[in-house]
């Protein structure tokens, strides 16, 4: 039994990622189990606002470890990025008497659960769920596996499809400012050609990679990782067309990435970090976040503002790819 903290705020927190579910029932029953309380906010940041928080019991968590999404809800909450925002949630915080706060969530999420453990003096830990798997000082995040498993089987299923009818795909995968999601599944999926925002590919190139493709193959994937412009797939499309006349066909696989059952890594690391996180508060630490580091898990700080989204640098591992593509 643990004498240092009796009472736990629970958050999820940004885009939702399938394990939090299994994340969250690891933290309550976890801490429980050292004679801790935990509520949960209800709805991220905003529900400690809107004093909207209940309490979470062994009980009430389960059934949850197969689900996708958040049973505590979430959203991104831009006003918490304010001070005196935050010092409402302070004074919240200190009414109801919690001694620490866990936070499930991505970048901009542990921004904000920084700045609240350090001006609330509260000890404060974060556990990475992000389906783009773009958090700094992690190389896991809860979440990524799945959305991965689930774009790969999108791709799957449109390459039966493209295959039949001797048809080109594009099909954009999430991944707002980073390619993770994209070469994974571009290498797993077969993809001929893969383009994320870590290494821009000129439209010039890419047309004389897709010519080049064309002329040796029926069928050919390009996947491409969403970036800073959602749908933008359509317009490359368009202009290929222009360029080459050669039509590709546009699949855009948005928010289905972010839903659905978490697959076996997705709840298994989303276990053991909410075990370690619990464990984390109780020896005292504060303002540090567990994290994936080459198959194990460690305690780290979080990530620097100024440096918080950690982006794909493997470059050549999209070049084994163009060898894997040529005929
Ligand atoms: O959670 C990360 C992410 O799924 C990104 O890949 C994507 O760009 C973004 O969230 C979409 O956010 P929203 O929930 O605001 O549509």
């Amino acid at each position: 039994m643990n004498n240092l903290i009796k009472k736990c705020l629970l958050i999820s927190s940004g885009g939702d990622a399938p394990g939090m579910n299994a994340a969250i029932r690891a933290v309550v029953r976890s801490a429980i189990s050292h004679g801790i309380t935990v509520d949960g906010s209800i709805g991220g940041f905003s529900g400690i606002l809107e004093g909207h928080v209940k309490p979470l019991s062994k009980r009430s968590v389960g059934n949850i470890i197969q689900t996708g999404g958040t049973i505590l809800k979430t959203a991104r909450c831009e006003a918490f990025k304010r001070l005196e925002v935050r010092k409402k949630a302070i004074e919240f915080i200190k009414q109801q008497g919690y001694e620490s706060i866990l936070v499930l969530g991505g970048n901009g999420s542990f921004l904000g659960a920084a700045a609240l453990g350090e001006e609330a003096n509260i000890p404060t830990i974060g556990i990475p769920c992000t389906i783009d798997n773009d958090i700094v000082g992690s190389d896991y995040s809860i979440g990524f596996d799945t959305a991965c498993n689930t774009a790969l089987s999108a791709i799957d299923n449109i390459r039966d499809t493209a295959f039949s009818h001797n048809q080109n795909f594009i099909i954009e995968v999430m991944g707002r400012s980073s390619g993770f999601i994209a070469v994974e599944v571009g290498i797993a999926g077969g993809a001929e050609i893969i383009l994320i925002p870590e290494f821009p590919v000129n439209i010039d190139q890419l047309n004389a990679r897709v010519k080049q493709q064309n002329a040796n193959k029926a069928t050919s994937i390009i996947v491409m990782a969403e970036g800073s412009e959602p749908g933008k797939s359509v317009s490359i499309a368009q202009d290929i067309h222009k360029a080459t006349q050669v039509e590709y066909k546009v699949c855009v696989l948005g928010h289905t990435q972010r839903g659905g059952s978490p697959t076996v890594k997705d709840r298994l690391m989303a276990s053991m970090m909410g075990v370690q996180a619990v464990e984390a508060l109780i020896s005292g630490q504060t303002n540090q976040m567990v994290a994936g580091h080459q198959g194990t898990i460690i305690l780290t700080p979080f990530p620097d503002e100024s440096h918080s989204t950690r982006t794909f640098t493997n470059k050549q591992l999209l070049e084994t790819n163009n060898i894997l593509c040529d005929i």
